[in-house]
Order: C-alpha cells, then sequence, then structure tokens
C-alpha cells in the first residue's frame, strides 16, 4: 500500500503511533497523548517551497465571486487568508472538500503611537511593534482560522453534529460555521463565564448553547468524554485538542510573514488559554523552516493571567520542558510532573479566575504541544494581572483599533519582556490580538465609567468573578449634560 500523504500522529514520541486522516479521533487512542497532522511533504508539490507561489495568490485575494453555499472554487480560497497558504495544510482530499467562509482576512498593523506611549525605544531601522488584528474575522476572533479547518474535516469524516466547550469565542466561531453548514451545533459554556458579545453571537447562530454549573475545564471534560466514549450521541469535538484546528491557526503566521514582506519577526507574543495557538504558531514554524521557506525562527512569549497561569507555574516554577526527537515535531516531557502539579490544584480547590474570560482557563488541554512551541522557538512565559491587562487593553482601543481583554495580554508582556530587557530596542515584535473589541464591552464600559454593568450578572445571576472594575488610567468617561445649548457647549469645552 502506498505511505500516506497526510496522518494524524502521537506527538509522544515513545508512542508515534499513526492514524489515517481520516480517523475522528479525540486523543491517541494507544496511550492518549495528543495527536497531531502530519505530511509526508516529499508526497508534495515543491511549489509551496517559495513564498512567491502564495505572494501570487496574495496579489488577486480581493476577487471573490460571490460564494453563498455554492462550490468551492480556487478564487474563493485565494480569497481566504486559511486557504491561500493550503499547501502548507493539505490535509484535505480534494479542494472541492475545504468549507470556507472568507475567514482570515487580517491586518498586521505597525502601531508607533502605541509603541511611543509604552515608552518602548524602538530603533526605526529595524525594531518595531505590529498588531495582528485576529478580531477582523468573520466572528471577530482568531478561532475562525482553525473552525474553517476543523469543519473542514467534519465534513471529510461525514460528521453531522460538532460540539465544543468555551470560554465564548469558539463557541461564536462553531456556530457561524455550524450554520452556514447546516451542521447541528452544541456549545458548553460555564455558567457566569463568558462575554455576552459571545454569548449573543452563539444564540443568534442557533447554536444549542447548555450553560453549565462548572467552569471551562469542567466543560471540556464533560464534553471529551461524550465525544470519546459515547459514539452513540455521535458528536465531533470542535476544541483544540482536535489536531485539524490548530492546523488552521498556523497561518496566522503565515499571514504575519506576508505583513513583513516575507520576513521574519524576532519576536511573536500571544495570550495563553488553552495553548492552541501558541501549539499551532509553533508547529507552523517547524515546519517552514523545514520546508526551507524561512532560515529562523522567531522567539515566541506567552503571555497569561496571573489567575489562570498554569502554563507560567510548570514551565518557570516546575522547569519542565520539552525533550524533541530529531523531526522536533515528536518528543517528550515531564507527564508526572505536570499530573502532579494538576493534583495538587485539584486537592487546593485552585479555580482560574480573570477578567479576562477568554483565557480563564487551569487546565490547559495542549500544554505539551505549548511546550514543543516553547522549545522550538526559543519562548518564555509571563503572567500579568487583570489590572495590567485592562490598562494595556485600553492602550489599544486609544492607540489602535482596539480588542478584548484577553488579547490584551499580550501588549502587557511585550511591555513587561522589554522592561525586563528581554525584547530589545531593535527587535521586531509582533503582538497577536485575539479578539475583536467588541467581544466584550461590559468590561471596557466599566472601565470607562467606574461602574459594573449589566453582564456581571450571568443569565442565571450568578457573578461573572470577584473582580471589580476601577476606573482606569485612560478613562474616558461621559459627560452627563442637561438637554441645554449652553450646558452642551460648557461640556464640550468650547
Ligand atoms: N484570546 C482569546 C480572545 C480567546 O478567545 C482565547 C481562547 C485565547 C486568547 C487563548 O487561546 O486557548 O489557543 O491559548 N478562547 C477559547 C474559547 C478557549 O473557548 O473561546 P488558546
Amino acid at each position: 500500500m502506498d505511505s500516506p500523504r497526510a496522518f494524524q500522529r502521537c506527538i509522544d514520541a515513545s508512542c508515534a503511533k499513526t492514524f489515517p486522516v481520516t480517523s475522528t479521533l479525540v486523543s491517541c487512542p494507544t496511550c492518549g497523548n495528543l495527536l497531531d497532522v502530519d505530511y509526508d511533504w516529499s508526497q508534495f508539490s515543491i511549489a509551496h517551497r517559495n513564498w512567491d507561489h502564495f505572494a501570487q495568490r496574495s496579489s488577486t485575494r480581493g476577487t471573490r465571486v460571490a460564494a453563498g453555499t455554492g462550490p468551492v472554487t480556487p478564487a474563493m480560497l485565494d480569497f481566504s487568508g486559511v486557504w491561500r497558504f493550503r499547501d502548507l495544510l493539505p490535509f484535505y482530499r480534494d479542494e472541492s472538500e475545504i468549507v470556507t467562509i472568507g475567514e482570515g482576512r487580517t491586518n498586521l498593523q505597525r502601531a508607533d503611537l502605541l509603541a511611543k506611549h509604552l515608552g518602548f525605544d524602538f530603533k526605526a531601522q529595524h525594531g518595531g511593534l505590529y498588531l495582528q488584528y485576529e478580531g477582523y474575522n468573520p466572528s471577530g476572533s482568531f478561532k475562525d482560522n482553525g473552525m474553517t479547518a476543523g469543519f473542514t474535516h467534519a465534513k471529510m469524516v461525514g460528521a453531522t453534529r460538532v460540539a465544543c466547550a468555551s470560554t465564548g469565542n469558539t463557541s461564536a466561531a462553531l456556530a457561524v460555521y455550524g450554520t452556514l453548514t447546516g451542521t447541528r451545533c452544541y456549545v458548553f459554556i460555564g455558567e457566569g463565564k463568558i462575554a455576552y458579545g459571545k454569548l449573543s453571537q452563539a444564540l443568534d447562530y442557533g447554536a444549542i448553547t447548555l450553560q453549565i454549573a462548572g467552569d471551562f475545564d469542567a466543560c471540556l471534560a464533560r464534553i471529551r468524554h461524550i465525544a470519546e466514549h459515547m459514539p452513540q450521541v455521535g458528536v465531533y469535538l470542535m476544541n483544540s485538542v482536535n489536531p485539524f484546528r490548530l492546523e488552521g491557526q498556523k497561518t496566522i503566521m503565515c499571514r504575519v510573514l506576508e505583513g513583513l514582506d516575507w520576513e521574519v519577526p524576532d519576536w511573536i507574543i500571544v495570550p495563553g488559554g488553552n495553548l492552541g495557538n501558541c501549539s499551532a504558531f509553533g508547529k507552523a514554524f517547524i515546519e517552514m523552516k523545514a520546508l526551507g521557506l524561512i532560515d529562523r525562527v522567531p522567539r515566541l512569549a506567552v503571555i497569561q493571567a496571573k489567575g489562570s497561569r498554569t502554563l507560567d507555574r510548570i514551565v518557570n516554577e516546575l522547569g519542565v520542558t520539552w525533550k524533541a526527537d530529531d523531526g522536533q515535531l515528536m518528543g517528550s516531557w515531564d507527564a508526572k510532573a505536570v499530573d502532579r502539579e494538576y493534583r495538587r490544584m485539584d486537592d487546593a480547590n485552585e479555580r482560574a479566575k480573570t477578567i479576562a474570560t477568554a483565557i480563564e482557563i487551569n487546565r490547559p488541554v495542549n500544554l505539551p504541544k505549548a511546550l514543543r512551541a516553547l522549545h522550538a522557538m526559543n519562548g518564555v512565559v509571563r503572567h500579568v494581572d487583570d489590572h495590567c491587562i485592562l490598562e494595556h487593553k485600553a492602550m489599544v482601543g486609544k492607540f489602535g483599533f482596539g480588542c478584548e481583554p484577553a488579547s490584551a495580554a499580550s501588549i502587557a508582556g511585550a511591555h513587561i519582556l522589554r522592561r525586563e530587557g528581554i525584547i530589545k530596542p531593535d527587535d521586531r515584535v509582533v503582538c497577536v490580538l485575539t479578539g475583536h473589541q467588541l467581544k466584550d464591552p461590559d468590561v471596557t464600559v466599566g472601565y470607562h465609567t467606574g461602574r459594573k454593568t449589566k453582564s456581571d450578572e450571568s443569565l442565571a445571576g450568578k457573578a461573572r468573578g470577584d473582580v471589580s472594575i476601577a476606573l482606569g488610567r485612560l478613562a474616558n468617561k461621559p459627560i452627563r449634560v442637561a438637554d441645554d445649548l449652553d450646558a452642551i457647549l460648557k461640556a464640550m469645552g468650547v
């Protein structure tokens, strides 16, 4: 039998079992570890080893024939910022199988005003701060990059029901792809743990939304159990344990390179929750280097919230690292130390808690892949508190296009790393802004007014966390004024 071009493989080098790309698996059936999608690149065309190939598609990406739900055309694929790079995620059997809604048309912006406000002394020639705005995806977050790939695989395997646990954005992305493909969608969300913008999307798109009396970790454990052990229910799991989703998220890094005219930056800085994004970035750079598309990889910084800093503790306090085998994609790590830490957290009843609800996660499922990314990209991990997140979010609002709280962790992280001297003045730094500003307007209004707002009470009336929002340093309070011309002019300061 011919060897497969694309396959799934366990990342644990001591297992290394492979499975067909058409299997629906939540984890390695042999050892329970995470799976990758991997390729025998020698069986693919060599066109993808040259950026010119992709640059040509970028140049025509605006010309899209109205898509609807009709057959997929090469123009539709080039329009998508994910599938423009389809040669780098070639797990599909035929291009006609790809599910796309025009995702990944996002921006890389140089942010000089923000850099100046932060006191960054970047040297003009090379150094600079860049923001990758993933909030400009159809559902308003980076999740669409992964969902398009996940739905493509779901279609390949004939799935009719898809499900996820979510802190909000995954559920919004799942729901929009679900509604547009006519797939039945289930989303599990923790009670009082989701920003209203995201909840409103899942409801609007018609996903069956279960508000579980528990947190994200509890929701994920439930849906994982149902997907893995209850085949009679027949749900396809769309969380980032699904390796196909991460294939799509790799292309965020392709677009960063595209935005820098295919030059590799010095730093990629990203918030860490379930650690799917940083894992995908690590895999992208390992592969692009192996394919000869780049000759060096940037450094990675994963920034967690202080109230949910499991990776930070495991790396910086327990010293757990990834030991790579030759190809770098498989390796080993001290899984016993990780398990001991999880048991300690359980015994101490430690729960994740942060105002950045998107990253309020205690047990990040992609932890081993995040260790791999840190190894491959000479990475660092830091944490930032909620106050710091909110102040940096306000700066992105005032000096950029805005972002949601979790996204601002990346800017806060850049600030810390520059102060520590780890980021140098001539470094080129890319912060990934993972979600749109309008995802969580309550936090923004709370910051500017110092008032608690409606969704501090969740649907079921439970408080959204014990973080009260103090009036921020950049607070821009609305001015209350009588409906009177003189009073209005006075308030206008004219
Ligand atoms: N930023 C935003 C806006 C997110 O929604 C998430 C994750 C992250 C960062 C963290 O990314 O998990 O890849 O490390 N949100 C998930 C969700 C967990 O359910 O929407 P990660």
